[in-house]
């Protein structure tokens, strides 16, 4: 397999999951603070107050990040560093951190991929409403154009949103990430002003005319199969895909929703000024896709949604239960592809979760993940060799850290950590991907 010359070789991380310090010289609270502070929400009563320390740490990760032989990372800002309530005014203390960071990378020969949100909303816009208020689109613009003034010179590739059906259906409508609320209407509000947030910020970002920047948006897409050839079967996974893999794809690409989801969702459905789709298609220049697993759907009558996902007996499941389908990130790179046309895409996130375990003399080996990544590898090849745009590929994550409402249960590291005592340990899936990305450059 020989990747296309520039091919992004890189990792993941997010604010939250690996930062810790979370108000440490001014910075504002975020929502995910507030919610792993609140007793019953965070699998064995897990905080990001120390997460992976890399706020204190970040020296060393971008040295190991030179020892992967990374050539790009991926990583986000938590906005309430920046704006400790979100608008107004400037914590430079926290700007500067991101500052050191990106300069950090860039004289290691790193390319900075930079997302601007990553799941943190500041608290104090969470008390307004959060995303489900109208003007949270503005903040986020607000927020954005300050980003672009302050490192638009240095950040060659920025991502608006980080996966905005995550935020709209697990922060707003089911309630296991922050905000933790249960309120359809209140999701379909969220859903439309990130859409909304997404296009003012592009618009931003035109109007600051940065020559060697680019800018998209992050999305987790993935297959949703039907479990059988029947009607009802074909119709749920029909309803799936156009809700996961649509919702934020068809007003970005062609400025409507798709009518499946909004007649389902009936009088909850996002109400759309005059003005709105215009900016939401404000042109992007890359789509970055997360993909993980695919879903096999069958109709359930007992099912709130009439709908139930058939566990695949006899595959290899992560510790998330997530099924290993390497077929689908082909797949879904494929109908990106068709779907939306020539716009070059990133893998902003490909990776797995294993019960990692130490051995005596420290070691990691994990080979499964090895396995997982080859395998991910070689349907992006495929792609590529089958015509899709396909410019890079990031894994998640560089290290283990936070795993949202798993807290530190589920390790997604080339990394391991230590949480103890903060040690990072190549794995050997790690060596692995060093040894791949060196022989990509001979
Ligand atoms: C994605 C998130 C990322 C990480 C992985 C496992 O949905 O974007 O932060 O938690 O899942």
């Amino acid at each position: 397999m020989q990747f296309p010359q520039g091919f992004l070789w890189g990792a993941a991380t997010a604010a939250y999951q690996i930062e810790g310090s979370p108000l440490a010289d001014g910075a504002g609270a975020s929502i995910w603070h507030r919610f792993s502070h609140t007793p019953g929400t965070i699998l064995n009563g897990d905080t990001g107050d120390v997460a992976c320390d890399h706020y204190r740490r970040w020296q060393e990760d971008i040295e190991w990040m030179k020892r992967l032989g990374l050539n790009a990372y991926r990583f986000s800002v938590a906005w309430g560093r920046v704006l400790p309530t979100g608008r107004g005014v400037v914590n430079h203390k926290g700007l500067d951190f991101y500052k050191r960071l990106v300069d950090g990378l860039l004289r290691a020969g790193i390319t900075p991929m930079l997302t601007l949100y990553h799941w943190d909303l500041p608290a104090e816009l969470q008390d307004c409403g959060g995303w489900a208020n109208r003007d949270c689109a503005k903040w986020f613009a607000d927020y954005a154009g300050l980003m672009f003034r302050e490192l638009g010179d240095r950040v060659p590739l920025w991502a608006t949103l980080n996966e905005p059906w995550v935020v709209m259906a697990l922060g707003y409508l089911w309630g296991q990430h922050a905000p933790g609320m249960r309120d359809i209407g209140a999701a379909a509000k969220a859903g439309h002003h990130l859409l909304l947030g997404h296009g003012k910020a592009v618009q931003a970002f035109r109007a600051q005319g940065l020559r060697n920047a680019q800018i998209g948006i992050v999305t987790n897409l993935g297959p949703q199969q039907p479990a059988s050839n029947s009607p009802q079967d074909q119709m749920v996974a029909a309803l799936w895909h156009n809700f996961i893999n649509r919702y934020f794809l068809d007003p970005i690409f062609r400025g409507e929703y798709p009518d499946t989801v909004i007649n389902f969702i009936g009088e909850f459905a996002p109400k759309a000024a005059p003005d709105d789709m215009p900016i939401i298609q404000s042109r992007i220049d890359f789509l970055g896709v997360n993909y993980y697993t695919r879903n096999v759907l069958a109709y359930d009558a007992s099912d709130p949604i009439g709908s139930r996902t058939v566990f695949q007996e006899g595959k290899l499941h992560t510790e998330m239960g997530w099924e290993v389908y390497p077929e689908g990130l082909y797949e879904i790179l494929k109908w990106v592809h068709e779907e939306y046309g020539e716009i070059p895409l990133y893998i902003t996130e490909n990776g797995a979760a294993f019960p990692d375990t130490p051995t005596p003399q420290g070691e990691v080996d994990d080979p499964l993940r090895v396995d997982y990544i080859r395998a991910h590898l070689e349907q992006a090849y495929r792609a590529i060799r089958d015509g899709v745009p396909l410019k890079g590929y990031f894994y998640w994550s560089l290290m283990d850290n936070f795993e949202w409402a798993f807290g530190y249960s589920k390790r997604f590291g080339l990394l391991y950590v230590d949480f103890e005592t903060q040690k990072r340990t190549m794995k050997s899936s790690g060596r692995w991907y060093a040894e791949f990305i060196a022989g990509q450059r001979r």
